[in-house]
């Protein structure tokens, strides 16, 4: 499998420059896909240099880097500390995460990521998880159904939408991508079909795959992971993802305001970098799934 058709990694050089990257430093790309960013960080190191990659799709494990100064792991990125710390390693130079699918994820029908295809439905990221998009639709309650739509699909018809899949279940199991479009007809007017129906997807993905619990345990291990100076490039698709990023940089946390010091100043672990980075014209249109990209970019203070 070669790694362009794999995945055509989005705004490569703007996040690899976001790191800062020292030669000899030690750095970790969480989100490996098909390794467009992790050549491009090992291009910068020297042979003193290291970096660790994660990804928890057995499919990316095919992609990995035939490079004594590589290490991919086949691991969920929310247990960093704990596999680092296997390999040996308390403190990193930087993380970069580029989060989400990958276009492999997305192109391959059976994985049941793409609105495009007839599938079964699936949508875990990681083939050995219990919890997929079918459990999602035949197994949660109607509020757990509404709150999924809702809250990670942000749709006003969410209420309704998680009654007719309850009682279309009554009759049987909603299996293929098919059926779940056929018992939704209705919210799917031919104008908007496309929207509404990547935003039922993208909650079902999100839910399944566990994404914004992932995220925040995530964020919340990595300022004691870098080193002093230690840089975090991360790229996200969409906005509830984009908004803990952002606060999580500003602030150290998810909610609220940030405790203050005896001074009475902020104490935050991060300072960022930059404003929001987003992908050139020329770069959408020649890749169309850097659209929604937001890259942010912080420092350990
Ligand atoms: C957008 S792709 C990354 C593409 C990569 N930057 C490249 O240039 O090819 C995201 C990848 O991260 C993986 N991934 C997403 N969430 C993950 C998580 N929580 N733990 C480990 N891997 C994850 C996915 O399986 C997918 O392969």
């Amino acid at each position: 499998m070669k790694t362009m058709e794999y995945h055509n990694p989005v705004l490569l050089k703007e996040s690899v420059d976001g790191l800062n990257v020292k030669p000899d430093g030690v750095y970790v790309d969480v989100t490996f896909g098909g390794g467009g960013h992790s050549k491009e960080i090992l291009s910068r190191l020297n042979e003193n240099g290291k970096l660790f990659a994660f990804d928890q799709d057995a499919d990316a494990l095919e992609n990995a880097l035939s490079d004594s100064r590589f290490t991919l792991i086949h691991e969920n990125f929310r247990y960093i500390k704990r596999f680092l710390r296997f390999h040996g390693v308390k403190k990193v130079d930087g993380i970069l995460a580029d989060f989400g699918v990958s276009s492999h994820q997305f192109d391959v029908a059976e994985r049941g990521f793409s609105t495009r295809f007839e599938a079964d439905l699936d949508m875990r990221m990681n083939q050995k998880n219990k919890l997929s998009a079918y459990h999602v639709i035949n197994d949660y309650d109607e509020l757990q159904l509404k709150n999924v739509l809702a809250q990670y699909g942000e749709l006003r018809a969410a209420p309704a939408m998680a009654k007719l899949i309850v009682e279309y279940r009554e009759t049987e199991s909603i299996v293929t991508s098919e059926q779940l479009k056929n018992v939704l007809a209705k919210f799917l007017p031919p104008r908007h079909a496309n929207k509404v129906l990547a935003q039922i997807y993208q909650a079902i993905r999100i839910e399944v795959n566990q994404e914004i619990e992932v995220l925040k345990e995530f964020l919340q291990q990595t300022p004691e992971l870098l080193d002093d100076g230690g840089r975090l490039s991360f790229i996200s698709y969409h906005s509830l993802e984009d908004r803990l990023v952002k606060r999580f940089i500003r602030n150290g946390l998810f909610e609220g305001e940030p405790e203050r010091d005896m001074y009475g100043n902020f104490e935050v672990p991060l300072k960022k970098v930059n404003g929001l980075i987003v992908p050139s014209k020329e770069e959408i249109k020649l890749n169309n799934r850097a659209r929604s990209a937001k890259l942010r970019l912080a420092e350990k203070k």
